[in-house]
């Protein structure tokens, strides 16, 4: 099975089939989801806070996204995967995107990359995209603007902000972006965007109006993910409390001795080791 394409995700939206993307930053959490049936794995640079115990995703490194990229990547080998640039590792101007960019895509093994603004890195997506890159738009909250924005709330409630956002997703997708995320906005303001653009929107707290839908892996698992569960989130399973209760039994195996077993151990059949061993 091949990976998806940016024309099967455009096709996608035309043809009304919601796009499901989740979060994935390593070989196991990749391979789950591609099994699992996933449209597009995005390894976000949320990694920051629910891999790496960072409050914010402004630490993360382009070598922490190289890296994870690529891990997830050989565990989705058939799984169209979007990777996030980092806190300033674009803005800097064409030539270190597209450096950044490139790495992302070699090193990584991406299909394309993520970055988070407006009309203001139009220029920048546009060189990408010339390059050979696909990039992805991201609109809204922009996690790596929260102390710009004042923390993490919905954008766009008044109409000159709304308005900014509708010019913004024009601009992205006039530059030549596939795809916009769309995070943490109204549900009437998603639609609008949604409705006024020909490439589809992927939703994350931002309701029902948009092409396709994102969460973060370790929110959906409930897998010790460091804050607060979020309004916008639908919780799957409670990884957390399996993992932890697993690994408490495990604990209390091996004080009581009840693990390991004889049919864990491995036994000599050589004569000689049974009379040096007794
Ligand atoms: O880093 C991330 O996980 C993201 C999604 C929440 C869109 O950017
Ligand atoms: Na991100």
């Amino acid at each position: 099975k091949q990976p998806l394409t940016i024309t099967k995700l455009k096709k996608m939206k035309q043809s009304g089939e919601p796009i499901s993307v989740l979060t994935a930053y390593d070989y196991p959490s990749a391979r789950l989801a591609e099994e699992a049936g996933i449209d597009v794995i995005l390894v976000g640079d949320s990694l920051g806070n629910v891999v790496l115990g960072y409050d914010s995703t402004i630490p993360v490194t382009l070598d922490d996204m190289v890296y994870h990229s690529r891990a997830a990547a050989r565990g989705a080998q058939h799984t169209f995967i979007v990777t996030d640039l980092p806190f300033m590792t674009y803005r800097l101007g064409n030539e270190t995107t597209l450096r950044n960019a490139a790495r992302l895509m070699q090193e990584g093994h991406a299909h394309a990359v993520k970055m988070e603004g407006g009309a203001d890195i139009a220029g920048e997506i546009a060189a990408c995209v010339r390059a050979g890159i696909p990039v992805m738009g991201h609109i809204g909250l922009t996690p790596q603007s929260v102390h710009q924005l004042g923390g993490y709330k919905v954008q766009g409630k008044l109409p000159k902000e709304a308005q900014q956002l509708i010019d913004d997703a024009k601009a992205l997708e006039a530059a030549g972006a596939f795809a916009i995320v769309v995070e943490l906005v109204t549900e009437q303001l998603a639609e609008a965007i949604s409705k006024s653009l020909t490439i589809p929107t992927i939703g994350i707290g931002a309701g029902r109006g948009c092409d396709g839908q994102v969460l973060v892996y370790h929110d959906i698992l409930q897998y010790a993910s460091p804050y607060r569960q979020k309004r916008f989130v639908k919780t799957y399973a409670d990884l957390g409390a399996t993992v932890r209760n697993a690994i408490g039994e495990y604990v209390a195996d091996v004080k009581s001795r009840a693990f390991p077993q004889q049919e864990h151990a491995f036994e000599s059949e050589l004569e000689p080791l049974k009379h040096v061993y007794g």
